[in-house]
């Protein structure tokens, strides 16, 4: 259900005209919005989302750089916040939906061209997921009490990740991998600069660890269910004994695995409204596959660019 705010468009073309513009190759352009490279399908939204979001204390949003996990941190969270109301798993959502359309970007889905959402019929606890960084999101969400889940993952295997998926969205052709390594580097990437955005979230999981969680991919891999605990109680939803005693924190991870969702029929076959094939998002789910893809010169660039931005934090990858 929609309402109209017809003062966007104009704004909109007139702000993204004015923005330092890069050729993209996650798009044809990326502009810098705000410190962040945005594609020009997304800035209505972004404007959108960040005018009029109204975030509850009650809020949870996902906020991810691409790649870094969001498909599988969303049905985690949802899994995990619907617990009791999908007790047979034979019949869960996650069967049938992807994982995308039960918890919505805010960006990218729910605030779209010309149209803002009415999102006031959403039963609390909201969910919602955002690529944005910390710093460019609505003030609502920053001084509510709404939690923040920030997952991010190693600078090399996003960056693998994300090749591979602009390859496949692509209609032609294969992006190089050195062009797009190179403006990976330098920032250029979508919502980047990649290690701005990740500052951004950590600096705030330090200053005030009861609004945002910092997750890494990694650790979600190495330590499942010590994770899956963790975000439990940060959401205020702890499993209980019983729950605990009935293997409840490895059913959903079960149902969230890779090997599961993925070889789900809507996963395999499926299409998002925006286009993009359910498999896009189901490619490896491994750490280290960077390996495969950059020399060894090219995995030290990038790890000293890492250990450059990250000197003044206890953040390693
Ligand atoms: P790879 O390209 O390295 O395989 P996002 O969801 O943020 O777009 O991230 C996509 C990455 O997460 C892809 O990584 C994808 O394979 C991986 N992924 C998707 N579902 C996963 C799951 N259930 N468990 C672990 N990794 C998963």
């Amino acid at each position: 259900k929609y309402l109209q705010a017809n003062d966007l468009t104009q704004e909109c073309r007139d702000i993204i005209s004015s923005l330092p513009k890069e050729e993209g190759w996650v798009s044809n352009h990326l502009h810098l919005y705000h410190g962040c490279w945005i594609t020009p399908r997304y800035m209505p939204g972004v404007l959108a989302f960040q005018k009029h979001f109204q975030a509850r204390d009650t809020d949870i949003i996902l906020a991810t750089t691409p790649k870094a996990g969001t498909t599988w941190l969303k049905a985690i969270l949802f899994s995990l916040l619907n617990r009791v109301s999908y007790p047979d798993l034979q019949k869960h959502p996650l069967l049938t939906s992807n994982p995308h359309v039960l918890v919505p970007f805010l960006e990218i889905d729910l605030y779209i061209e010309n149209q803002v959402p009415d999102l006031t019929s959403f039963v609390s606890p909201r969910l919602f997921s955002t690529h944005l960084s910390y710093n460019s999101l609505p003030t609502s969400a920053k001084v509510s009490n709404c939690k923040i889940v920030y997952l991010c993952r190693n600078p090399k295997d996003t960056f693998v990740s994300l090749w591979h998926f602009t390859n496949k969205l692509r209609l032609k052709g294969t992006n190089s991998l050195e062009e797009a390594f190179d403006k990976f580097c330098r920032g250029v990437s979508l919502y980047g600069p990649y290690w701005d955005h990740v500052l951004s979230f950590w600096k705030e999981s330090i200053e005030n660890p009861q609004k945002v969680l910092f997750l890494k991919y990694e650790k979600m891999k190495e330590q499942p269910t010590y994770e899956l605990r963790k975000v439990a109680e940060f959401l205020g939803c702890p499993f209980t004994p019983g729950e605990e005693a009935k293997g409840v924190v490895n059913d959903i991870l079960r149902l969230c695995s890779f090997d599961n969702l993925s070889t789900l029929e809507v996963n395999k076959s499926g299409k998002l409204s925006s286009g993009e094939a359910n498999e896009a998002f189901f490619r490896r789910g491994e750490v280290g596959d960077y390996t495969n893809y950059l020399t060894p010169e090219m995995a030290e660039k990038l790890d000293r660019i890492t250990e450059e931005k990250f000197r003044e934090t206890q953040l390693k990858f």
